[in-house]
C-alpha cells in the first residue's frame, strides 16, 4: 500500500507532534502544507539543490576532499541498530538538562560559520529557532549577526562558538569572549578541530569567495534562483558581524574585502591546551571543547576545565580521513562520560539518528547542515520545520523503541558495526 493510502499513516504522523490524540495529517494551514511536502531531511535536501545557486548548496554540503568523512558518518550512522522493547507504553519524556538548564529536547543548533552563504540573514532565522522551539543555538565567530543581536533574539539558549584569533596574545578573542559573557550566552564553546583552513574542492571549483567576486558565471546562477536571490537583496546583512569592529578602516565602516582580509590573516581555528585553559580561566561559565574524537584529547579537554566535550568530526569538512564521529562516541563517553557532558554531532539527519547518538551515551545531539538545509530548502521558516521535524521523529523512534525518557533509550541493545576505540 502506498504512503497517501495508508490511513494509520496518515492518522500516525501527527501522534507525537502534539502527544496526544490521533489527527489526520491534512490541513491548509502553512504548518500542514509544509509536512506534506517536507517530510523528511531528504525531501529538503532535494529542495535546496533547486533552489539555491550551486556555490551556496556546494558551501554546505560539501567537505573536503572528496566528501569521504561525510559520507563515513552517513554510513556509520545508517549500519547502527536498535533493538525495540515492547509492553512499555506512556507519554515520551525527551526532557534533558544541560549545564544547569532544562531543555524540552536534546537537540541543538550547532555553529556554522560564513552561514549567510547558504541562506541570507541564516543567523537570525536560527536564534528566532532556537527562541520558538527551545533549542540550544551555538553562534558562531563567523556568524552572520553579531552575538549582541542574537542575544537579543534567543537569550539564554545562545551558545557561543570562539575560534582564535592569537594576535596580540589574543586580544580579539578575549574581547569577543566577555561580549559572549555581556550578551548572556551560556556556553562558551572552543572548537580545536579546525588548526589548518581544510581544501574544499566544491568551493575551489565553484570560485566561491568572500566577498563574492562578480563574474557571468555568477550572475546566471543567480538570476537562475530567485528566491535566494530575493533573499539575499532583502537582508543585505555583512557576513562577519563579529569582527567589523576589529579592523581599521580609514573612514568609518571596514568594506566586507577588508573584514574578510582579516579573517583571512588573523583567524586559527585551533587552540592549544594551554591556550584552552585561558579561556577556561577567564570564562565563568559552562565551557565545552568541540572536535573531539580521541578518549586522550577528551580528558585533556576535562584535565583543562572543560564541563563538556563535543564530539565530531565537523561534518566532514576538516579530514577525509578523519574517523566517523557516531564511531568513536562510545569510547569518548566511556572515558569522560562520568565526569563532563558529551554532546556529540556530525551526520545526523533525522530523529532516529538523534535517537542513535543518545543510545550511544550523547546527553545532547548537534546539527549543522541540517538546519541550514531547512533554510535552503523551505526559506526563513525552514530552520523551524527542521527542528519540528527532529523532534517529531525522535519522540516516534523513543516510543517505537519502548524507551519513554533519555535513560531508557541508553538501556537499550544496540548493534554497533563499525564502533572503535583509537589508541
Ligand atoms: C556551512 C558550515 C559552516 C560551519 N562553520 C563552522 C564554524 O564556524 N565553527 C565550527 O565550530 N563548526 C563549523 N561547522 C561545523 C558544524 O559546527 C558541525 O560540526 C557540523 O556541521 C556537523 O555535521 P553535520 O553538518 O553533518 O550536522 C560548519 C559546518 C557547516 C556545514
Amino acid at each position: 500500500m502506498s504512503r497517501r493510502a495508508d490511513p494509520l499513516h496518515a492518522l500516525t504522523w501527527r501522534t507525537t507532534r502534539s502527544g496526544a490524540g490521533w489527527g489526520p495529517a491534512s490541513g491548509r494551514t502553512p504548518e500542514a502544507l509544509r509536512r506534506r511536502r517536507f517530510p523528511t531531511m531528504t525531501d529538503l535536501e532535494r529542495a535546496a539543490r533547486r533552489r539555491s545557486p550551486r556555490f551556496a548548496f556546494d558551501f554546505v554540503d560539501g567537505g573536503t576532499g572528496d566528501d569521504r568523512g561525510g559520507a563515513r558518518n552517513r554510513a556509520a550512522l545508517d549500519g547502527i541498530e536498535i533493538v525495540p522493547r515492547y509492553g512499555r507504553i506512556g507519554t515520551v519524556d525527551t526532557g534533558v538538562e544541560l549545564f544547569g538548564r532544562r531543555y524540552e529536547v536534546p537537540i541543538g543548533i550547532a555553529p556554522t560559520g560564513n552561514d549567510g552563504v547558504a541562506w541570507p540573514d541564516a543567523s537570525r532565522r536560527l536564534a528566532g529557532t532556537a527562541a520558538a522551539a527551545g533549542l540550544p543555538y551555538v553562534t558562531g565567530t563567523l556568524a552572520s549577526a553579531s552575538i549582541e543581536d542574537l542575544a537579543a533574539i534567543c537569550g539564554e539558549r545562545l551558545w557561543f562558538q570562539l575560534y582564535g584569533m592569537p594576535r596580540d596574545e589574543h586580544r580579539v578573542s578575549i574581547d569577543l569572549v566577555r561580549r559572549a559573557e555581556v550578551a548572556g550566552a551560556q556556553v562558551l564553546v572552543l572548537a580545536l578541530d579546525a588548526p589548518v583552513r581544510s581544501k574544499r574542492p566544491r568551493d575551489l571549483r565553484n570560485g566561491l569567495s568572500v566577498p563574492f567576486r562578480p563574474s557571468p558565471r555568477l550572475g546566471v546562477q543567480l538570476a537562475l534562483h530567485p528566491a535566494w536571490t530575493r533573499a539575499a537583496l532583502r537582508s543585505r546583512v555583512p557576513l562577519f558581524a563579529n569582527i567589523a569592529r576589529y579592523v581599521d578602516a580609514p573612514d568609518g565602516e571596514p568594506d566586507l574585502g577588508a573584514v574578510a582580509g582579516f579573517v583571512q590573516r588573523e583567524l586559527r581555528g585551533g587552540l592549544s591546551w594551554d591556550e584552552v585553559r585561558r579561556f577556561r580561566a577567564i570564562w565563568p561559565r559552562s565551557l565545552v571543547v568541540k572536535g573531539i574524537l580521541h578518549p586522550d584529547d577528551a580528558r585533556a579537554a576535562v584535565d583543562a576545565g572543560a564541563d563538556g566535550v563535543l564530539v565530531s568530526n565537523h561534518g566532514g569538512r576538516q579530514s577525509d580521513a578523519a574517523p566517523a564521529a557516531i564511531d568513536v562516541l562510545p569510547a569518548v563517553t566511556e572515558a569522560v562520560g562520568d565526569r563532563c557532558t558529551v554532546l556529540f554531532d556530525s551526520g545526523i539527519r533525522s530523529g532516529l539518528d538523534v535517537a542513535r547518538a543518545l543510545a550511544l551515551g550523547a546527553r545532547a545531539v548537534f546539527s549543522g547542515r541540517g538546519f541550514l538545509t531547512g533554510l535552503a530548502g523551505a526559506g526563513d521558516v525552514g530552520a523551524a520545520h527542521v527542528a519540528e521535524l527532529l523532534t517529531e521523529e525522535l519522540r516516534t523512534a523513543m516510543a517505537q523503541h519502548g524507551a519513554l525518557d533519555l535513560a531508557a533509550l541508553r538501556r537499550l541493545a544496540i548493534r554497533h558495526p563499525t564502533s572503535w576505540s583509537p589508541r
